[in-house]
C-alpha cells in the first residue's frame, strides 16, 4: 500500500484562517492539547484487556452513572493536557461536580466529555471524546455561571472517534475537518477536509427500547420510518450503537437522523447540553445538516446549569425536515 502525502492537523490550523474572535496560535494549542490527551487515550484503549483499564471503577458520576475506569483515565489526561496549554481557565468536565479551575489568565472555557460511551470498551466497540470550547470576556477566577453560554457562541467543537482508525473532527465556524492519527508518523493528518453531509438519509438511530416511553410525535415519526415503499421495500435502515460520537460520525458521512428524545425516565432528555449537544450540534451544521431540541435549534438554548440535559435530534437536512411534520 503507498502511503499518501498528508497535511498534518498543526499545519492546517496554522495555515486556515479562520477563528473569528479567537487567535489562530491559541486555537492551535488548544487543539494540541486535544491531540495529546487523544493520542494516550487511544494507546490506553488499544490496550485494554492487556492492562487493567476495562469496567468500572467502583463510584457514581453526578449524573448517578457508573464511572468505568476509563473515564477517569480520560478525563486526568485532558485535565493534564488542557493544564499544561495554558490558554484554558476552567474545564467543564462530565466526571466532574464542579468546573475545574485551570488557569486564572486562560482566555477559554472547555467543556468535554472525555470518554463518551465508555462502557463500550469492555465489548470492544467505538467510544469518543467530544469537546466545546468558548472564548471568555475576562480572565481571573472562573465562575461556573461563565459556562452559561448560548451554544451558538462556541468558537471551537469537536470530536474524537476512538474507531477502527482515531479520527479527530473538528470545527472552528467554517467546515468539519477529520484527521486520522497516523499511528506509524504519530501525526492527526488530514483525510477528510471540508465534509458535507447527505441532505437525504436513510440511517435512522434511535433507541428502540424507549419507543412506549417517547411522546405520540416521535413515536408516529418512528413508524413512518418503518413503511415499506411501493415495491416493498425498507425506507430506512436503523442503526443505534449507544456511543453517540460513533452514531453520529456514521450519520454524517452516510445521511442520516441521530434521535434521543425525552423519555419517560429521561424527561429533560438524557444527552448532555453543554458537553454532547452543543458541539455536536454545532459540527451538524457545519456539515450542513441540523439540530434541534425537537422543534427549536439547538444551538440557541441558553445554559443554566454544567450538567444540564436536553433532548437531541440532529441529522440530515430533509430528515430534520420530515420529523418536524411529526412533532407539531
Ligand atoms: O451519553 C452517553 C451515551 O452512552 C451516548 O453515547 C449514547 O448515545 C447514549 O448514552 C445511549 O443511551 P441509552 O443507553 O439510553 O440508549
Amino acid at each position: 500500500m503507498t502511503q499518501q502525502k498528508l497535511t498534518i492537523l498543526d499545519k492546517f490550523i496554522t495555515e486556515k484562517p479562520e477563528f473569528h474572535s479567537a487567535k489562530p496560535n491559541e486555537i492551535c494549542s488548544i487543539l494540541k492539547a486535544v491531540e495529546e490527551a487523544s493520542k494516550a487515550i487511544h494507546e490506553t484503549i488499544n490496550r485494554a484487556g492487556l492492562v487493567d483499564i476495562l469496567g468500572a471503577a467502583g463510584s457514581e458520576n453526578v449524573q448517578g452513572e457508573q464511572v468505568q475506569k476509563m473515564d477517569l483515565y480520560a478525563n486526568d489526561r485532558f485535565i493534564e493536557s488542557l493544564k499544561k496549554c495554558g490558554h484554558i481557565a476552567a474545564i467543564a468536565s462530565e466526571e466532574n461536580e464542579e468546573i475545574i479551575q485551570l488557569n486564572t489568565t486562560g482566555e477559554y472555557l472547555f467543556a468535554t466529555d472525555p470518554l463518551d460511551g465508555s462502557s463500550n470498551i469492555d465489548v470492544n466497540i467505538s467510544v469518543g471524546t467530544i469537546f466545546s470550547v468558548f472564548k471568555r470576556d475576562k480572565t481571573g477566577e472562573t465562575s461556573a455561571d461563565e459556562f452559561n453560554r448560548f451554544g451558538h457562541e462556541q468558537i471551537l467543537a469537536g470530536y474524537v472517534l476512538y474507531g477502527t482508525s482515531t479520527i479527530l473532527v473538528y470545527t472552528c465556524g467554517s467546515g468539519v475537518h477529520a484527521f486520522t492519527f497516523d499511528t506509524k508518523t504519530d501525526v492527526f493528518a488530514l483525510t477528510n477536509p471540508s465534509i458535507k453531509t447527505p441532505e437525504n438519509g436513510s440511517i435512522i438511530s434511535f433507541n428502540e427500547g424507549n419507543f412506549n416511553t417517547v411522546n405520540k410525535g416521535v413515536q408516529s415519526y418512528i413508524t413512518y420510518c418503518k413503511e415499506l415503499n411501493k415495491e416493498g421495500k425498507r425506507t430506512h435502515t436503523g442503526r443505534f450503537m449507544g456511543s453517540l460520537v460513533a452514531d453520529f460520525h456514521r450519520n454524517m458521512l452516510k445521511g442520516g437522523m441521530f434521535i434521543y428524545p425525552a423519555t419517560a425516565d429521561a424527561p429533560e432528555g438524557r444527552l448532555r447540553l453543554l458537553y454532547e449537544c452543543n458541539p455536536i450540534a454545532m459540527l451538524a451544521e457545519q456539515a450542513g445538516g441540523k439540530a434541534t431540541y425537537g422543534t427549536q435549534r439547538l444551538l440557541d438554548i441558553k445554559a443554566q446549569h454544567i450538567h444540564q440535559r436536553t433532548p437531541l435530534f440532529t441529522g440530515s437536512k430533509n430528515m430534520m425536515k420530515k420529523v418536524l411534520q411529526f412533532l407539531k
